[in-house]
């Protein structure tokens, strides 16, 4: 807001009220890997701005560079070159012990293998993020709530070993879920279940979207994808096609 008096474009106002309500914002985003003596260019200068509230499907062929750009904006990996500011926070230069932290207080990841830890009983892997993150008031109670939301109540005291795969990704998102992230981040996260569960946890995922959570979600499932707000396509570490869904448009709040 412009309370000096001074003149201020309304172009500009626009843009900086815009810009604060981005939940994602990068910019000329490169990330390259060594491939013995060739080097891969994964995410070709990406620029894009995803706000709150949205819920973005990333789509592409194998190897468009899709993990890449989900783990940058994760902060599990780093940008060769641009900015990436995640939730107002820039992550380039914050050391690994602080994105970890910060990560965990404000992203809830999902994968396509859940990485559920095998020796720890589905309750416990619930409530890991909130011993990490020191949110422990209340824990166990909360890690039962949120796997009854998923609907897994039942299933706390078992091990994820006996669990079937659609029940170990609805634990797996109770996981994520766990410090109340703004941002989820899902790569693939139906890839590996069948149909039906495919759904389940795609049903999950919306009603998140709908309660306010902003949803970065990678799927190779057309029909999938067409339930997003907005479609985003790679080519190459490119962002070759970016659309917005019109008739979710309107329910996007
Ligand atoms: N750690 C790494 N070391 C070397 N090359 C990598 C690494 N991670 C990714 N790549 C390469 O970067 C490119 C993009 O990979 P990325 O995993 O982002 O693709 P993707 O779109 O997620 O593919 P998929 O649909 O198969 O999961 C690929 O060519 C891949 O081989
Ligand atoms: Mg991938």
């Amino acid at each position: 807001m412009n309370l000096t008096g001074t003149e201020t474009q309304p172009t500009q106002q626009a843009s900086e009220a815009r810009a604060s309500n981005a939940v994602i914002d990068l910019d000329s985003v490169t990330r390259r890997y060594a491939a013995g003596r060739r080097v891969i260019t994964a995410l070709d200068n990406v620029s894009l701005r995803i706000d709150a509230g949205d819920f973005v499907a990333i789509v592409g062929a194998s190897g468009s560079g899709k993990s890449t750009l989900l783990n940058i904006v994760s902060g599990i990996d780093a940008a060769d070159a641009g900015r990436v500011r995640v939730l107002g926070t820039d992550l380039n230069d914050m050391s690994e012990d602080r994105l970890a932290t910060w990560r965990g207080r404000n992203v809830g990841i999902v994968f396509q293998f859940f990485q559920l830890m095998p020796t720890l009983t589905v309750r416990e892997n619930v409530v890991l993020p909130m011993d990490l993150a020191g949110l422990t008031e209340g824990k166990w109670a909360r890690a039962d709530r949120l796997l009854a939301s998923v609907e897994i109540p039942h299933l706390g005291n078992n091990l994820p070993s006996e669990l079937s795969g659609g029940e170990q990704q609805r634990a797996a998102i109770a996981r994520a879920l766990a410090n109340d992230p703004a941002l989820l981040i899902a790569d693939e996260p139906t890839g590996n279940l069948d149909t039906v569960n495919g759904l389940l946890v795609m049903e999950i995922i919306e009603r998140l979207w709908r309660n306010g959570t902003t949803v970065l979600m990678v799927t190779h499932d057309v029909q999938l994808s067409l339930r997003a707000r907005r479609r985003i396509t790679m080519r190459d570490g490119r962002i070759i096609e970016d659309f917005t869904n019109p008739k979710l448009d309107e329910h996007a709040r």
